[in-house]
């Protein structure tokens, strides 16, 4: 098991006295609906089984205790609960850092320290969202060991907060919605703008979903997110002026953005174009679901990339190229996961043509880039939880 081993790690380190919780919070990945959610649009995620496993204990003084099995050469990174703001040299300890900083905004101050040992289980820039995962985790502990009385979704709502706030990157809801929400064997439909959610089973007979993980991460990857986010407010803003029932690029079809394109930049306007496709996508794809209709969601998916490749411009040279591997393939569907810019393709693969598939991509890749993809099959888990 690993939380055992985690457990162990955490007294060895700092004592095995008082009460200790061992906590897990999943990373996600993303069907369809991609760079929806800060639009106020629909995603379509679910949780994994991989994720981040976190044991922790509150301390009675305001010291913070924090290591990583995943950074071990950091060793126990010491700060305290006062004062607390964003440093360059506090490395991954900003995320936990951040959820503490958020609760006090939010009105429920964190006065007591806290020992937490981590270990992540998500391979590192995979695009999995490790990183909401350690938010969610965060928010969850504080939540357990220290009282305070917050709902599930006040906790997906504080992880996106702290990493917007704290750690700068403009993120949506999608991934610690679906760390905090997520349910084995179910996609979530999630509405960004009211929060509600529905699942929809998974099991196809005759398909796997299965993720390549390009093993890139491009830099300024969060800066360009950022300026994503703000070539649609950009566009919302002008659609505002003319149609005042318009909130965000959810509300947008493509008539509307014609009759204001000439009041945004031509790159914005390919940008909002591409979202609203994304929009009718995830819809489409639900429905065809219920019809069992895979080969309509592998298409979609297929549109999905195409978009985020040409209107979008998040994706890159190492993704495009297992995109055009998977459909050389025949494989049903194939996209870029997530934010972009590096991280997993996801693909819908038959059963008879997945051995061919991931043996060919990774020859393919590793001729091309020197590196070999690694291949994940998605295994859809629970949201977080305490494990003990
Ligand atoms: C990242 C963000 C999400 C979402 C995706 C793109 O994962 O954290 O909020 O915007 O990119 O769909």
């Amino acid at each position: 098991m690993v939380w055992e081993n985690v457990l162990a790690k955490f007294k060895e380190l700092f004592g095995d006295e008082g009460e200790i919780g061992v906590y897990f919070a999943p990373g996600r990945v993303n069907m369809i609906g991609e760079h929806t959610d800060y639009n106020g649009g629909h995603v379509f995620p679910c949780a994994l089984t991989i994720g981040t496993y976190g044991v922790a204990r509150r301390r009675e003084d305001k010291k913070l205790r924090f290591y990583s099995m995943n950074f071990e050469q950091l060793g126990v990174i010491e700060s305290s609960v006062v004062g607390l703001k964003p440093e360059k040299e506090a490395d991954w300890t900003n995320y936990p850092k951040g959820v503490m900083w958020a609760f006090g905004e939010k009105g429920m101050e964190v006065t007591n320290g806290m020992d937490l040992l981590l270990f992540g289980n998500i391979p590192n820039g995979s695009g999995l969202s490790s990183s909401a995962s350690v938010e969610v985790l965060t928010g969850y502990i504080l939540r357990d060991q220290y009282g305070f009385e917050v709902s599930n979704q006040e906790l997906a709502l504080i992880g996106q907060f702290s990493e917007n706030k704290f750690n700068g990157v403009n993120c949506g809801i999608m991934d610690q919605f679906a760390s905090v929400f997520g349910k084995a064997e179910n996609l979530m439909r999630l509405d960004c703008r009211s929060l509600q959610y529905k699942y929809f089973p998974w099991h196809p007979k005759d398909y796997r979903l299965v993720l390549l993980n390009s093993q890139v991460k491009h830099e300024l990857a969060n800066s360009a997110y950022n300026q994503r986010r703000k070539s649609c407010e950009n566009v919302a803003e002008a659609l505002k002026r003319r149609f005042p029932g318009v909130k965000s690029l959810r509300d947008a079809n493509y008539d509307m953005l014609d009759d204001v394109k000439n009041e945004v930049s031509e790159e914005d306007a390919l940008r909002a174009k591409y979202v609203i496709g994304e929009k009718y996508r995830v819809m489409e794809v639900c429905v065809a679901l219920e019809e069992d209709d895979y080969e309509e969601v592998g298409r979609k998916m297929f549109e999905t990339h195409h978009g985020l490749s040409k209107e979008y411009e998040v994706s890159c040279p190492e993704l495009d190229f297992l995109n055009d591997v998977a459909k050389s393939c025949g494989v049903t569907g194939s996209r870029i996961m997530g934010g972009g810019f590096g991280g997993c393709t996801i693909n819908l693969v038959s059963n008879e043509l997945y051995d061919n598939f991931v043996g060919t991509a990774k020859q393919a890749y590793k001729e091309k880039f020197g590196i070999e993809p690694i291949c994940i099959d998605v295994v859809i888990g629970d949201g977080s939880r305490r494990l003990c």
